[in-house]
């Protein structure tokens, strides 16, 4: 942790606990470094957007961490929450074409991440469950080959790079999982209650705030899924002048019109990145019933517009069910049952 990171730390649990300053010299000791570097780690956060005020006796309180985003704070947010992420490696972006483009593009120019025997080499160690996150993208992707609007400020873009040691077993599982994880973020620090869409969309009161992209990278010699892109796309705050019309039907946000609701983006990115790592290790059933539980198309008849297969023509089925590897089950006008893997689903009742 650099100092910075530890100061802010510091002055966060100070001011969670009861609010008082805390001295120069205790956050001095406490970094194992000069007063000087503590003036100068605090004077660096301030720029950053951290309101930071100073006593008369040379102490420091945090009033407001604000919305600073950067690699420092993100590290902060994810050591915090999840300690045992404490040393993941984070990239940290305020413009970018699209955090899953430059995923690919890590992996590319590392030659994968394994080797020969199919053990993670020193960079799959190091890239596996690691974090790439932006305030802005200017080609972000959405599934089906769509766009993602990424504008600043009003959302925040990240994904995680994910490599198990025996690679990737059931895809599907992986945005499902991911989904679980992105909700239980939500509802814990902002007290919403956001529900899911099969496969990947998470909605708030009816309209989508959230998107996930999961891409993988197979060995054709071996058949192996050896890593996947776990890409997420979470809409704040409202920002209509971003969307075109159609999209402005669709989309939400966190806050809404809610202008009281203050969200940091950089722990919203964090612990969301640290909650879908975790999640991936959770065991299966617990997370599929959770999942199910979010779900809101079971029990309604919906459209499945199918994208892989010959005859992609859309026909109307009833949703029952999520299987154990996140596929939708359905039953079709004849009464047969129908798992879904892929594809897209909407409702036309609801007009998503
Ligand atoms: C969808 O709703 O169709 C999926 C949207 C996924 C968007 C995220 S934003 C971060 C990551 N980078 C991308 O280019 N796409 C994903």
């Amino acid at each position: 942790m650099t100092t910075k990171e530890k100061v802010l730390e510091i002055l966060a649990e100070k001011q969670k606990k009861d609010g008082n300053p805390v001295s120069g010299e205790v956050l001095a000791e406490a970094c194992g470094v000069s007063r000087a570097a503590v003036w100068k780690a605090v004077k660096s956060l301030r720029e950053k957007g951290c309101l930071i005020e100073g006593t008369t006796n040379g102490g420091y309180v945090l009033k407001s961490s604000g919305d600073a985003f950067s690699q420092d704070l993100f590290t902060s947010f994810l050591a915090k929450a999840y300690p045992s992420l404490a040393e993941c490696h984070v990239m940290c972006f305020s413009e970018i074409d699209s955090t899953n483009t430059y995923a690919r593009r890590v992996l590319a120019e590392c030659g994968g991440l394994r080797d020969g025997a199919g053990r993670l080499t020193e960079a799959g160690m190091k890239y596996h469950d690691s974090v790439i996150v932006a305030e802005s993208q200017t080609a972000g992707k959405g599934r089906l080959g769509r766009t993602f609007v990424s504008p600043a400020k009003t959302g925040i873009y990240l994904s995680v790079i994910h490599a198990p040691e025996k690679g990737i077993t059931h895809p599907a599982r992986i945005t499902v999982f991911s989904a679980v994880a992105l909700c239980r973020v939500l509802r814990r620090l902002y007290g919403v209650e956001p529900a899911i869409k099969w496969i990947n969309d998470i909605y708030l009161n009816g309209k989508k705030i959230a998107g996930i992209l999961t891409e993988g990278s197979a060995n054709f010699e071996t058949g192996q899924i050896e890593s996947a892109i776990i890409g997420i796309g979470i809409n704040i705050s409202d920002n209509r002048e971003a969307f075109s019309p159609e999209l402005q039907q669709i989309a939400g946000s966190i806050t809404g019109s809610d202008g009281d609701m203050s969200v940091s983006r950089c722990r919203l990115a964090a612990e969301t990145a640290g909650e879908v790592i975790s999640i991936l290790s959770e065991p299966q059933e617990a997370v599929i019933q959770e999942y199910k539980a979010l779900s809101f198309l079971l029990g309604d008849t919906v459209t499945v517009h199918p994208v892989i297969g010959d005859d992609r023509t859309s026909y109307e089925a009833l949703a029952v069910d999520i299987d154990g590897d996140g596929g939708l089950v359905v039953r079709l006008a004849d009464g047969s049952l129908k798992t879904l893997s892929s594809g897209e689903v909407s409702l036309h009742s609801r007009n998503y």
